[in-house]
């Protein structure tokens, strides 16, 4: 496959911008609110006003790409074959909702199943983290700097509290244990901005028990590509057409997690 990256990442980076100014724009308008699969999962018109963009302006440019997004614009795959765009227009819509800020644009593009370009955008304090395989990461066009061990004791993992109580997905007793070990922890309600605060070194790890590819599949590239980890909480590799649980890591804090917290 003869993919023109420059091209495409050109592109990514002028759109990604480009939703940046409108949903800042939509700051001055009336949301419109809806919920989806329970009372608190929201997604409002601008979530899918950007998918939609997303959507026409990949299709009029990329003819042969494919798309997965959150909100339906996008192509019914049932395999990664070729170039895919994995989107989440809007990453945090609660927060988007309640705060106004917390939120990010989130874009992974996947060649035959291999990551190539991750975008996590936080439109409000206009920061794009950005990375290409083989070519490392950048936030606002300075380059991050490679992911080095850290030990727990010194850690700041975020996690959100529903995993810190009785649950239906996992136990959180040895979790609790991890909250207590480490130096701090911390919850921002977006997992696209957590995984780029991994890829930063803001944070030493992120878990989550369930999450969408649109959720992770731009943080995954950009913590990959600094030289972190990306699992499931089994430590096996992410599934891009399906749900996961996931635990993004520095080197070394990600295999302390597995093996002292997370293993049966
Ligand atoms: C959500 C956020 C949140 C995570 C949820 C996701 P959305 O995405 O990433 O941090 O805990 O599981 O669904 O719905 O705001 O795009
Ligand atoms: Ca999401
Ligand atoms: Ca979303």
């Amino acid at each position: 496959m003869t993919a023109k990256w420059d091209e495409i990442d050109q592109c990514a980076q002028q759109w990604i911008r480009e939703a940046g100014e409108r949903i800042r724009a939509s700051f001055a308008e009336k949301l419109t609110i809806e919920t989806k699969a329970n009372a608190n999962d929201l997604v409002t018109n601008v979530d899918r006003d950007i998918e939609q963009f997303f959507a026409a302006q990949i299709r009029r440019r990329f003819p042969d790409h494919h798309l997965l997004g959150e909100e339906g614009f996008g192509d019914p795959l049932e395999a990664l074959d070729g170039i895919v765009w994995i989107i989440d227009p809007i990453d945090g819509t609660m927060n988007f909702v309640h705060q106004q800020r917390h939120f990010a644009v989130s874009i992974g593009v996947f060649a035959d199943g291999i990551g190539q370009l991750g975008y996590v955008y936080d439109v409000v304090v206009d920061e794009l983290y950005w990375a290409r395989k083989g070519q490392g990461v950048w936030l606002n066009g300075e380059p991050l700097s490679r992911l080095r061990p850290v030990p727990i004791a010194e850690s700041v993992i975020a996690v959100n509290a529903t995993w810190l109580m009785e649950n239906r997905r996992l136990d959180h007793r040895p979790l609790v244990r991890l909250a207590k070990e480490a130096r701090g922890t911390r919850s921002y309600g977006s997992a696209a901005l957590e995984l780029a605060y991994v890829a930063a070194g803001r944070l030493d790890a992120y878990l989550s028990p369930r999450l969408s590819p649109w959720d992770f599949a731009g943080g995954m590239v950009l913590i990959e590509e600094a030289g972190g980890v990306v699992t499931n909480l089994n430590g096996e590799p992410l599934d891009l057409l399906g749900p996961n649980s996931v635990l993004a890591a520095k080197p070394g804090v990600h295999e302390e997690i597995l093996q002292r917290y997370l293993s049966r």
